[in-house]
């Protein structure tokens, strides 16, 4: 921890300087993993969802074999975009370019190319789509950039999402999606949730289920506190099992989860830059980040139960989601709030107390990728 003078976060025009953000879509957004969604985002062969990263395209389609590819929103012709809507279907498991109809295999490979000659002398097996490697990690898509076709996901990103190994990620069954766009730069965005020193000024309700946050410390170790007499895991009030309005629920618990997760009552795993998952005993909620331009984030916000437990008759979906949005909301608001002010001209940069060490961490995380 932290105790020495305070430290000054990165420089303000960071957050709004349009040259700057397009350093951190090269060296940061075009070389991770980023994730895109979740296999049940593409039930059927053949279809597609268009990805905005930054200012490059991807388009992820399912195969005939159930395969999942990723290639940039580019025709090997003259370029032209092969979609112009965010989702859709590719008809008879093909890709059709809709400027002179030349046409992909679902996986990527040149079929077929309207009226060329023989003197054209063209060799389909080097105009397959741009291919952009993909993985899927416990049902989350992930795609890559920078990286090759085939090759795996860091053992970082693995580790981190040991957080979540008792959860069933792939026996899970969305039972909401909320889309939002925040009027804020991304690392606004990831700030916000990275400290809890505005807990106790933004977040009345969440600090009453999770008395810790009263102090502006994520964890009793954080806080220089004991934990709870006799819960040395537990983050919610005693009586409290989940994130919800009055702390209860009616579901069914997640099967094999150990004695912390159950009494911890909730669990993050947190994969910069663009994902978080908030795991309960009954449910469990995704994050998706996206930076939409320098000024602009976007929220891609999912609900899951176990799938045996759609249908539940206790699954009501406004108790399930009302609590997170709320406090979605409540920090939307702040950090367009910050975005606001950080323009400011004699703004030149921040402070970081001690008590925003993880934030100082992810402007180091920053830092080292930009080469500042
Ligand atoms: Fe796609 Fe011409 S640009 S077929
Ligand atoms: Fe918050």
């Amino acid at each position: 921890m932290n105790t020495g003078r305070y430290r000054e976060t990165l420089p303000a025009r960071y957050f709004y300087d349009s040259e700057h953000y397009g350093r951190e879509l090269q060296t940061i957004w075009h070389r991770e993993w980023i994730c895109v969604g979740r296999e049940e985002d593409w039930p059927q062969a053949g279809d597609y969802r268009r990805i905005r990263l930054g200012d490059q395209q991807i388009v992820v389609t399912r195969a005939r074999d159930r395969a999942l590819h990723a290639f940039h929103n580019t025709c090997r012709h003259r370029g032209a975009a092969l979609c112009d809507k965010d989702e859709g279907h590719f008809e008879n498991g093909r890709i059709v370019c809709p400027y002179h109809a030349w046409t992909y295999a679902l996986s990527g490979e040149l079929q077929r190319v309207p009226r060329a000659a023989p003197a054209d002398d063209l060799r389909p097996g080097d105009l397959t789509l741009y291919r952009v490697a993909l993985q899927t990690w416990r049902g989350f898509v992930f795609v890559n950039l920078a990286g090759q076709p085939g090759e795996e996901l860091p053992r970082a990103l693995l580790d981190e999402g040991e957080h979540v190994a008792a959860w069933p990620l792939e026996a899970l069954s969305r039972v909401h999606r909320e889309t939002r766009s925040l009027d804020c730069n991304w690392k606004i965005f990831w700030e916000n949730y990275l400290e809890c020193y505005h807990c106790p000024v933004v977040h009345p309700e969440l600090c009453q289920l999770v008395p810790v946050y009263r102090t502006g410390y994520m964890d009793y170790t954080d806080a220089g506190l004991e934990p709870q007499q006799g819960r040395p895991h537990a983050m919610l009030r005693p009586g409290a099992v989940t994130w919800s309005a009055d702390g209860t629920t009616e579901l069914p618990w997640f099967e094999g989860l150990g004695d912390k997760e159950r009494e911890t009552g909730m669990t993050f795993s947190t994969f910069l830059p663009t994902l978080f998952i908030v795991a309960h005993v009954d449910y469990l909620r995704t994050v998706q980040v996206m930076p939409l331009g320098p000024e602009q984030t976007g929220l891609t916000i999912d609900w899951y139960v176990h799938r045996d437990v759609v249908g539940h008759p206790a699954l009501d979906v406004e108790r399930l989601t009302a609590f997170a949005r709320q406090v979605v909301a409540e920090d939307g608001r702040v950090c367009e709030l910050n975005q606001q002010g950080i323009r400011g001209a004699p703004h030149r940069h921040g402070i970081l107390l001690g008590i925003e060490d993880y934030v100082y961490e992810f402007e180091q995380w920053v830092r080292d990728r930009v080469g500042d």
